[in-house]
């Protein structure tokens, strides 16, 4: 494919808009958390129909405070996913809690309340589902589970700030949502998270615990009369920035456009890997259930890793979203996991390719990695079935 562009796995589209909001933050007084953090949390509660919202450094920090702010903590079991990005389990390490994993829905990847159910105890505190690659949990079930055995939920939204399933929308159900702005999500400032609430004095707290448990902040010292700060507790280092913030702005207004795009090419490769023997998609149910933040195939285990070198060869950025985390070295050091303890997980993370998806992809792009994943595809089938033969 000598002729033809690489086309990387993900690009932000940032421009002028961010990087005018950047320079006028850079020309305040206040670096640090001040306005620009307060107009973004306040555009996103709009945005999401009116929860609060606390900005912070990342949406591994947002789920720690979350856990904490909950009193989750020593001898308290929290139940996630093993499909999962490796933070949502580390989150609850750093509560001093334990993790327990539970299997997902094998076509969705999803936690349900029949996956989870077997993996409650009497120290199960809190379920944390995570709306993987952008489709929401069946959030109503599953509150209605935690709600009947007094679990806090605690929604892992780092994918999904967009979509809506009936009357769910992140934050809706759970008592906390965690988004993160991590460098290639939806809306990014390259690092950054929210924590997304119901309840005023629980926003109010964590707040406070992301800047040691502080009473004040620098731009509450600095821009009204100095006041003494004082720590009722502990918290910690966790609070976002002007500067980032001020990259979030001008995103959220465009968050809608930019997901109908990623709509619009998830339905051009699902309709064209339908028709590929080896080649399966995730299910998403109702496009509208998903903010289509990930684009994942599963393909033959036993060739995956060759496909990923193989399309990268080609000129196709992929990546792996994710392998089991309850098989990760650290998690079966710590709790003994082995192979097969959890196979719904571990099939997607053994066939598992994510493709490129962002708006910014032109449609001949996107032919272009339909036409080289099949032909990925096509040529490992073809490898296997000769050898087979032999
Ligand atoms: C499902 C999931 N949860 C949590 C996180 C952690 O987000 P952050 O990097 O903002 O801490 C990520 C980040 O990739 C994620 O994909």
């Amino acid at each position: 494919m000598a002729d033809r562009q690489r086309i990387e796995f993900y690009r932000h589209s940032l421009g002028d808009a961010e990087k005018a909001r950047v320079l006028a933050a850079l020309d305040g007084m206040i670096l640090t958390t001040g306005d620009a953090v307060a107009e973004a949390e306040r555009a996103l509660a709009d945005y999401l129909g009116g929860p609060e919202v606390v900005c912070v450094d990342s949406c591994t920090a947002a789920l720690h405070l979350a856990l904490l702010t909950n009193n989750i903590g020593p001898g308290d079991e929290v139940i996630v996913p093993a499909m999962t990005f490796v933070a949502t389990a580390n989150a609850v390490l750093m509560a001093g809690a334990t993790p327990v994993f539970a299997d997902v829905e094998p076509d969705t990847g999803l936690l349900t309340v029949e996956t989870i159910a077997p993996r409650v105890t009497p120290r199960t505190k809190a379920i944390i589902p995570v709306h993987l690659y952008g489709l929401l949990c069946d959030m109503e079930a599953l509150s209605a589970f935690a709600a009947a055995r007094n679990l806090v939920v605690i929604e892992d939204s780092a994918h999904c700030v967009e979509a809506r399933r009936g009357r769910v929308r992140p934050g809706s159900h759970g008592r906390c949502a965690c988004l993160s702005f991590y460098a290639t999500k939806n809306i990014t400032c390259g690092e950054g998270g929210a924590l997304v609430t119901r309840d005023p004095a629980l926003a109010r707290r964590v707040r406070r615990l992301s800047l040691h448990g502080m009473t004040t902040s620098a731009a509450e010292r600095y821009a009204k009369r100095y006041r003494h700060w004082d720590v009722g507790e502990l918290g910690w280092k966790y609070n976002l920035d002007n500067i980032r913030a001020s990259l979030l702005l001008p995103q959220v207004g465009k968050m809608d456009s930019h997901c109908a795009r990623r709509r619009k090419i998830a339905a051009r490769y699902d309709e064209a890997f339908a028709a590929v023997d080896g080649i399966d998609v995730m299910n998403v149910r109702n496009p509208a259930w998903s903010a289509r933040h990930l684009y994942t195939v599963c393909v033959n285990a036993a060739g995956r890793d060759d496909m990923l070198v193989d399309l990268q060869e080609q000129g196709i950025g992929v990546a792996v979203n994710y392998r089991a985390v309850h098989l990760l070295q650290y998690f079966r050091r710590l709790f003994g996991f082995r192979r097969g303890d959890l196979p719904a997980a571990e099939s997607i993370g053994d066939r598992t390719i994510s493709l490129p998806l962002y708006s910014k992809l032109t449609d001949e792009q996107v032919e272009q990695v339909i036409q080289a994943t099949t032909d990925t595809v096509f040529g490992y089938e073809r490898r296997s079935a000769v050898a087979l033969a032999r």
